[in-house]
């Protein structure tokens, strides 16, 4: 069965069973500061279970692309060295939000591998929590009896896990609760005669796997470390698709399936190496492979590589994929980036952003192999000169902080270092190395330091009773629903919930509103607005006194209209931008505020100055018109067929917000004029590359704008006005631009036959005592550099000389001394001594 039949027949399934299937979210998580990338299926529904949002189906089944590669979950170290570990990879869930629970989630799991795909039963095995004392949680008994019943007894196939194993939590804090795993033993039958399967169940065999995790979500996880029950149960199953693959495709390896084999294959034909040839080679295509998916996906959902944050943990893992292709697969020029091309046939149908971002993905990809391809061959060079530096001195250990330098600058892992220097029988101090680590890691996380503690309640409703109203008011009567601290590096700030709002709260690259809230007794600042998955919190540097007395919201509203007058203008740019540029444009990120907008898009080239010219006109143009806006709350589809613009990457719900301007449309969560008029003015400021196929734009509108240009016209006046106001300045500048070069000119012509004229006049003076040619005169030049250019001159005419030059710069004593080298060689004369 290839891999789109079994996805395929996972989603009939339940949908059979009453399940609603959705969409994948994206791989790359916005709006919550404990997680970088999604990491499991549930992450989208984080706030369902946790009461914020409201459940709009109680049962959902998708696909959803996870990658593990940093905090709770992260197998990257894994990737490559064994078969069935990825970054990114592809989970299958089927979710009960407060519906049903443990009977119908073993069932159906059951019902699905063992009737609808027909794995034998008796390679399989379940595992279920014993509970634990530390955290008073008891044994699943419930899960216990009902994989009894299941197993028509045979209870020698339920394995009992501790809480490594068998209790799931999505990160440090959030939902969680126990969990019962379906393993697979996919050994010969010879070896399963040996030993028997259940022995192997979680003991890390490459053929006894894990393939499905059926969590029963009850608890919420607290900053304090305390488990607290939710109010409703709920379930979360997570199934790896690939190794779903490799059960159903007879397989070994997840690298054998159809999701891989392509690929593989198309490593090979680059590198000329078989798969199959050597442990090494075989290592570095897996990891090639994999990575490829990981790198792609998170660039399809905007997150390129970068120096900072979620961005270089993406360059991280495209780095390990070009050394390994580099040391071990020899592709000493960039390859990666010709995989995409059959990446986006394998994953196409099911993700049809790698197809359409394509040629964006293949351009980041190269762009970044070329560059860190010439960072490892220069690490290489400097590590052979460390090798013949300590053969020179008969060293065999290198030290840690060596090792730890070529990591850090250079993206050299330990281990690449280590195989360099065994091949020249030398070592690392490894204990070194890893105090260098551990030190960086500690600078980092002193750096980031922050503390969160609990929320408390004082007029809390329950989650999802915080409303925003900003986008009709700017002020209201609100009450705190609930409040934290949050205790940063050298400060402390406080996070206040309110039961509605009017503050906008950063997102869609809007940043958030500032204000206050007050009452007759106290007034707070408002310094920034957030968002965290669903919930709205405002940030404060001081708690009111009374937290549960009544207050007015009061947004700052002249930030807030200029940053309106921003978001419609980005919308009219991204409009001129596709017009002028072609449609491959596609908005890369953006930023809008109160002071300028900035713009980033895919795009291959440098915008040209016409072209440039040529936008500002079309959105100027779009603000005389002065268009009214037409935004309106419509469902996903519909929305859709309006041809409104989404962003890859973006988490639309079923309802989304579309903003008309005229031709442009746009999925917008943001604030807006009510006419383009409003705007004024707009104008770029800038235009320039931020990445390989990414380009940037900043621009200005409104007041900001008129200050703008306020600032130029008044330059442009005082320049007129110390030119004599001409008629035509750029002329005038013109005129003595050209003037002032022919005087340098002239300058240098004379200062050249002055040299010559002094020199000649030295020449004559020549005094020889006891064979030593002696020039000792007062000259009138007063430049050093002239001077020295005369000494050195002499120097070359005159033998055995030696020379006192004296000059005056504007009353300040020039003094110069030249010996021939001979006589500084046979007297032992220093000019420098001497004229000290
Ligand atoms: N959240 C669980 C996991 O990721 C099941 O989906 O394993």
């Amino acid at each position: 069965m290839n891999s789109a039949d079994i996805r395929q027949k996972f989603f009939d399934f339940f949908r059979s069973k009453g399940h609603e299937i959705v969409n994948s979210a994206p791989m790359v998580v916005k709006n919550d500061p404990t997680l970088m990338f999604t990491n499991a299926g549930m992450n989208q529904f984080k706030d369902i279970f946790l009461g914020n949002s409201p459940v709009k189906f109680a049962r959902i089944a998708n696909t959803q692309k996870c990658l593990r590669v940093s905090g709770k979950h992260n197998d990257l170290e894994e990737v490559g060295h064994d078969t069935y570990h990825h970054t990114m990879f592809e989970m299958l869930g089927n979710w009960s939000f407060g519906d049903y629970f443990k009977k119908e989630a073993i069932e159906w799991a059951w019902e699905f591998l063992t009737e609808d795909l027909k794995i034998d039963k008796s390679r399989l095995y379940v595992t279920i929590f014993e509970g634990d004392e530390s955290e008073l949680l008891e044994k699943d008994e419930e899960s216990y009896e009902r994989w009894r019943f299941q197993l028509n007894n045979d209870t020698d196939r339920i394995v009992l896990g501790n809480k490594k194993d068998n209790f799931w939590e999505m990160g440090e804090t959030g939902p969680c609760g126990p969990c019962s795993e379906i393993h697979i033993d996919l050994r010969s039958d010879d070896e399963r005669k040996k030993t028997d399967g259940k022995l192997l169940v979680n003991k890390g065999h490459p053929q006894v796997i894990e393939i499905w995790n059926l969590v029963f979500i009850q608890f919420n996880r607290k900053a304090d470390g305390k488990l607290v029950y939710l109010s409703n149960k709920h379930v979360d199953t997570g199934m790896g698709f690939e190794r779903l693959c490799m059960v159903m495709q007879h397989k070994k390896s997840n690298y054998d399936t159809d999701l891989f084999q392509p690929i593989i294959h198309e490593i090979s034909k680059l590198s000329g190496k078989e798969y199959g040839d050597s442990d090494r080679t075989d290592i570095a295509m897996r990891v090639v492979a994999d990575h490829l998916r990981a790198v792609s996906f998170a660039t399809a959902d905007g997150q390129l590589p970068s120096n900072a944050k979620a961005g270089y943990v993406i360059r991280r893992i495209l780095r390990r994929a070009v050394r390994y292709n580099y040391t071990y697969l020899k592709c000493t020029e960039p390859a990666i980036y010709k995989l995409v091309s059959v990446l986006a046939e394998v994953m196409g149908d099911t993700f049809p952003e790698i197809r359409k971002q394509k040629e964006l993905i293949e351009k980041v990809i190269m762009e970044e192999e070329h560059s860190f391809l010439k960072t490892l061959e220069t690490g290489i060079k400097l590590l052979d000169q460390i090798i013949a530096g300590s053969k020179d001195k008969n060293q065999h250990v290198i030290s840690g902080k060596v090792a730890f330098e070529l990591y850090d600058t250079y993206g050299f892992p330990l281990d690449l270092t280590e195989l360099i220097l065994k091949e020249h029988n030398l070592s690392v101090n490894s204990d070194e190395f890893k105090k260098e680590m551990q030190q960086q890691k500690d600078r980092s996380k002193n750096a980031a330091l922050t503390e969160t503690s609990d929320w408390v309640s004082v007029h809390d409703e329950g989650g999802d009773s915080e409303e925003f109203i900003g986008y009709d008011f700017t002020e209201a009567e609100i009450k705190i629903a609930r409040y934290r601290k949050v205790k940063m590096k050298e400060k402390e700030i406080y996070h206040l919930v309110f039961n509605i709002t009017p503050f906008y709260a950063e997102s869609g690259g809007q940043v958030g509103d500032k204000g206050f809230i007050a009452n007759e007794k106290e007034k707070i600042r408002i310094l920034d607005t957030i968002k965290e998955n669903n919930l709205i919190i405002h940030i404060s540097d001081k708690l009111p006194e009374n937290p549960e007395a009544s207050f007015k919201a009061v947004v700052n509203s002249s930030l807030r209209n200029e940053t309106a007058y921003n978001h419609t203008s980005t919308h009219l740019l991204h409009y001129a931008l596709r017009k002028v540029l072609g449609t491959h444009v596609e908005q890369k990120g953006s930023l809008v505020g109160p002071d300028y907008l900035r713009f980033d898009f895919s795009h291959f080239q440098k915008v040209t100055d016409e072209q440039l010219t040529e936008i500002e006109k079309i959105v100027n143009q779009k603000i005389r018109e002065n268009i009214p806006a037409d935004i309106r709350l419509m469902p996903f589809d519909e929305a859709k067929k309006t041809g409104a613009m989404a962003l890859f990457g973006e988490k639309y719900g079923d309802t989304v917000r579309v903003v008309r301007f005229g031709d442009s449309v746009e999925f917008c969560g943001g604030t807006h004029v009510k006419a383009t008029g409003e705007i004024g003015f707009f104008k770029i400021v800038s235009e320039s590359a931020i990445a390989a196929g990414v380009r940037r734009i900043e621009a200005i509108s409104g007041q900001k704008f008129e200050d703008y240009f306020d600032r130029t016209e008044k330059t442009l006046k005082e320049v007129k006005e110390i030119l004599g106001n001409p008629q035509d300045v750029t002329k005038a500048l013109q005129n003595l631009l050209n003037e002032k070069a022919a005087l340098t000119k002239q300058v240098e012509n004379y200062k050249h036959e002055k040299l010559l004229e002094v020199k000649d006049q030295l020449l004559k003076k020549v005094n020889k005592q006891n064979g030593i040619n002696v020039i000792a005169e007062k000259i009138d030049l007063d430049s050093s550099d002239s001077i020295r250019d005369l000494a050195f001159q002499l120097k070359g005419q005159v033998e055995n000389l030696y020379l006192v030059l004296g000059a005056s710069n504007n009353g300040k004593p020039l003094l110069t001394i030249m010996i021939s080298d001979n006589l500084t060689q046979e007297k032992k004369l220093n000019a420098g001594h001497i004229i000290r």
